[in-house]
């Protein structure tokens, strides 16, 4: 009997600019490490060799001109790139992915940010991405001033050590940014199953451990399906 096709696990994070997103990241791809749990970590837009460069397009102050339509098609030209040559082949080979951003960016950024509201992108999504949901996302939510405030020096930062200045969006106005933020919490709770909000004034250990927390409850179902994860946890 032919085996079955085996599917990973999809994680999405998701966030505001200067929401802790990397640091969790980083915490929790050294956790599954530890856990021996296979695993590929990745971002949008990047991670493909075409989408390192159509993030730098979009990233860089000088591409001010952009138009709403054209990020939005460009954002969905490098998840398709990034879907076909890294996200579908990792699930395929059963493993976990972590994207840093996803779909819902899209929507929260372009469909709210930029008012381009959420049925193009969700029709982009079906169209270019097959429609490929995540199995959990992990949406943070901190303070949004702080936040902010976080992503504008650390830009700053950047700009000095490095010279390059990406920080397109950075730049935005705060009332782009509530829009983004009134966007996420739209999403969250049209998808209560999905995506897990960690909001308010927490320390990274008590983030992470929410992270691992929520985590572990989706692996434990995905054990009782017969997953890879089943045999690891023997
Ligand atoms: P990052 O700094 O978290 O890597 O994200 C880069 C910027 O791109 C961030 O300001 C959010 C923005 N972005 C969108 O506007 N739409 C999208 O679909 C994605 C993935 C990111």
């Amino acid at each position: 009997m032919a085996a079955e096709p085996q599917r990973g696990f999809f994680l999405t994070f998701e966030g505001l600019d200067g929401s802790g997103k990397t640091t969790q990241i980083k915490r929790l791809t050294s956790w599954l490490a530890a856990q021996d749990l296979p695993h590929i970590v990745t971002r949008q837009p990047g991670g493909t060799a075409t989408g390192d460069r159509i993030r730098a397009l979009l990233l860089d102050s000088k591409s001010a001109a952009l138009s709403p339509r054209t990020e939005l098609a460009m954002m969905f030209a490098d998840r398709a790139q990034s879907i076909q040559e890294i996200i579908a082949p990792a699930l395929a080979a059963g493993q976990i992915v972590l994207c840093d951003r996803f779909t819902d960016s899209t929507e929260a950024y372009q469909g709210g940010g930029r008012e381009l509201g959420s049925q193009i992108v969700l029709e982009l999504h079906r169209l270019l991405c097959n429609n490929l949901q995540p199995d959990l996302t992990i949406l943070l939510l901190p303070n949004l001033k702080a936040s902010l405030a976080r992503a504008r020096r650390r830009n700053t930062h950047e700009i000095e050590a490095t010279g390059k200045d990406e920080s397109r969006f950075e730049r935005e106005r705060d009332s782009f940014f509530q829009r983004v933020h009134a966007k996420y919490l739209e999403i969250a709770a049209r998808e209560p199953s999905r995506i897990v909000v960690i909001e308010g004034k927490l320390s990274i250990d008590q983030v992470h451990r929410q992270i691992v927390g929520a985590l572990s409850a989706r692996l434990g179902l995905l054990q009782q399906g017969q997953s890879q994860f089943s045999s690891e946890s023997a």
